[in-house]
């Protein structure tokens, strides 16, 4: 094929790899997360840390965790301290025990993998980690991943293992997930240390992505390719779900059919095209981590949206449907508050859309929607996971 222009300078640069140098809106973030970590950089041997990361989708924590790691790595260099630190996925590896090899593995150590406790495991990761004279920053991204393969108790054994050492600190923490919804396991001793050591992540808005793509424009995309309008178009569509991600993904897309159609400039009409290809999908492993309540809220909003022609659905009607479903998967429906903080989860997790409306003539309503999905392919998804009923 004879490409007649050239669209993309270097389109490695809008890979979900890729970790730009300029970080726009999150510098503030970034920073308190290396002040929280100071006095760990001064000293190692006598410093330990516990940061949590929360933010929604595409809000930029893996990436500030990353920057950060770089941060680290150029420290570790100048003081030639023995510090390092170790990234782990915990939706790619969900076994504690196995993530705590890997760690070991990094310096030089492993244990056989059969027939150890946890406790054995972890008494060894200690001791071997205490000979090394080494101290690992971990950094769990995902972590809830983790906790609804393994319940609360990892979390409980990362403290743990920072109060237990006595001569010397060998481990701190960055502890990432969506939300912190997790924590509904854990017991309230724990959560009130957490409160001091939280960074939470906003979703960008509508000019706060404009200025991320902005960035990626220059470095991936040849001089006066893309158009002004087609980087407000995109960031429009995106400030609907706050996520970069998208935005960029959307961006790149945008740029592939200008180029395939032979074109000098990505325009609006690329990205409308684009925006059909690339729905911004619930990602299916997500519903797998909801409680079994938030599955049949789902389901239940799911089968009314999909037999009714209405785009939306009243608080109440959900509600009623909700105690039918839970009688037919014989489960005791939740009373109305734990309802409503589950719809309240739901939305915060960017499955459904909640907003006051005006509807009924005698008040006001709260009425749901669906975002991401179709009815139909969520009715379908949830049925699979609740199995029977
Ligand atoms: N402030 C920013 N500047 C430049 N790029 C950004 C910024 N924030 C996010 N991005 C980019 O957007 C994409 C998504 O960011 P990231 O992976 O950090 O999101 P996340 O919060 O970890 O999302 P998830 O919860 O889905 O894992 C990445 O390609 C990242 O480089
Ligand atoms: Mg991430």
């Amino acid at each position: 094929m004879i490409e007649e222009y050239r669209i993309f300078k270097d389109e490695s640069k809008l890979s979900p790899e890729y970790i730009p140098k300029r970080i726009p809106h999150r510098e503030n973030e970034l920073n308190k997360l290396k002040s929280f970590f100071r006095m760990i950089l001064k000293d190692p041997k006598r410093n330990s840390q516990q940061v949590f990361i929360v933010g929604p989708v595409g809000s930029g924590k893996t990436l500030i965790s990353k920057k950060f790691i770089q941060h680290v790595e150029s420290q570790y260099i100048l003081n030639d301290v023995r510090l390092k630190t170790y990234y782990t996925n915990c939706r790619v590896n969900r076994v504690f025990g196995s993530i705590l090899n890997s760690i070991l593995s990094s310096i030089g150590h492993s244990f056989p993998n059969r027939g150890f406790s946890l406790d054995e495991i972890v008494q060894y990761f200690i001791s071997k980690l205490s000979e090394e004279k080494v101290h690992v920053i971990v950094i769990f991204d995902e972590f809830d991943a983790l906790v609804s393969h393994e319940g609360i108790e990892p979390l409980y054994v990362i403290t743990r293992i920072r109060e237990m050492v006595i001569d010397r600190q060998i481990l701190s923490s960055i502890i990432i997930s969506k939300s912190f919804s997790y924590l509904d396991k854990a017991d309230p001793s724990i959560l009130s240390s957490i409160q001091k050591n939280i960074i939470k992540l906003e979703s960008y808005n509508e000019s706060q992505l404009k200025d991320i793509l902005y960035d990626r424009v220059l470095i991936a995309f040849e001089d006066d390719t893309v158009e002004n309008e087609t980087l407000d178009l995109i960031s429009k569509l995106a400030s609907k779900y706050g996520d970069a991600r998208y935005a960029i993904e959307l961006l790149q897309l945008s740029g592939r059919i200008a180029e395939f159609r032979g074109e000098r400039k990505v325009r609006p009409e690329h990205v409308r095209e684009a925006k059909l290809q690339l729905p911004p999908q619930i990602r299916k492993e997500e519903l797998n981590y909801l409680d079994e309540h938030e599955k049949i809220i789902l389901l239940s909003l799911a089968k009314l949206l999909k037999e009714q022609l209405e785009d939306q659905i009243t608080l109440k009607i959900l509600e009623e449907e909700y105690k039918i479903m839970c009688k037919k998967y014989g489960k005791e429906a939740l009373k109305h508050t734990q309802f409503w903080l589950r719809v309240k989860n739901l939305a915060q997790k960017e499955f459904i859309d909640s907003k006051v409306s005006q509807v009924d003539p005698r008040g006001r309503t709260t009425v749901i929607s669906l975002l991401n999905i179709p009815a139909e392919q969520l009715y379908n998804e949830i049925k699979e996971r609740l199995g029977y009923g």
